[in-house]
């Protein structure tokens, strides 16, 4: 028997949108639909790509390098656990993936969209998340949700425009693959995001059964 694929779902959001909360919860209503389901997370999901991660988020460097190990990461994460996970018909929840680079490397640090999109392209050609939740938030929200609770990190501590860039990077996404995207309101409180997710995730449970 033909084993169905699985469905790639990943999250995104400036940095204090509270999107991590939401990724265990949303890989266990999966597991009670009786889903397979990979939790995993970017930059990183491998050890080669968590050794990165440490890198890319603790050390200066040009915004070249930044963008390029951020796809080196990618790329071990593709090969050796989203396309044979997916090709296994397990469903993979992926915190962050390539929007992120267009957002935080394309936009925020002004690389630019055509350097980002010739990467992906190398790299994976013909994969796209099958769904996006973009957890949207006003800046001085984000921001207060972030500080306090640990040291920020090099991403964390950019200024105020670096992080509007990323965030109306992220909306132009979202408007140019509207059904791709879910944008939700991070405003909104646990309880009423929660809703919202399950309702997609059911939805998504559903045509995927019937495909
Ligand atoms: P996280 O805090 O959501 O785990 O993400 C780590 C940081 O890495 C976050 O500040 C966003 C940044 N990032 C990029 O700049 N480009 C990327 O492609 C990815 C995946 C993350």
């Amino acid at each position: 028997m033909k084993t169905t694929r699985g469905r790639f779902l990943t999250l995104e959001g400036v940095d204090g949108a509270g999107k991590s909360t939401h990724l265990e919860w949303a890989a266990e209503h999966l597991r009670q639909l009786g889903i397979p389901v990979l939790l995993t997370r970017e930059p990183g999901g491998t050890p080669l790509g968590e050794r990165l991660r440490e890198i890319l988020l603790s050390t200066p460097m040009a915004l070249e390098t930044e963008a390029l190990l951020m796809f080196a990461a990618r790329c071990e994460h593709l090969r050796t656990t989203i396309e044979p996970a997916l090709a296994q018909g397990t469903w993979v929840v992926c915190d962050r993936f390539t929007d992120a680079s267009f957002a935080y490397q394309g936009a925020g640090r002004e690389l630019g969209t055509a350097r980002i999109k010739a990467l992906q392209q190398w790299v994976h050609p013909n994969l796209q998340p099958d769904r996006t939740w973009l957890f949207d938030l006003d800046l001085g929200t984000a921001r207060q949700r972030m500080t306090g609770s640990r040291d920020l990190d090099r991403f964390e501590r950019e200024d105020a425009a670096f992080f509007t860039r990323t965030r109306g990077a992220y909306h132009q996404l979202a408007q140019n693959e509207p059904s791709r995207f879910l944008v939700i309101d991070a405003s909104q409180s646990i309880e009423a995001i929660r809703d919202e997710l399950g309702v997609d995730l059911d939805r998504l449970a559903r045509s995927s059964s019937i495909s």
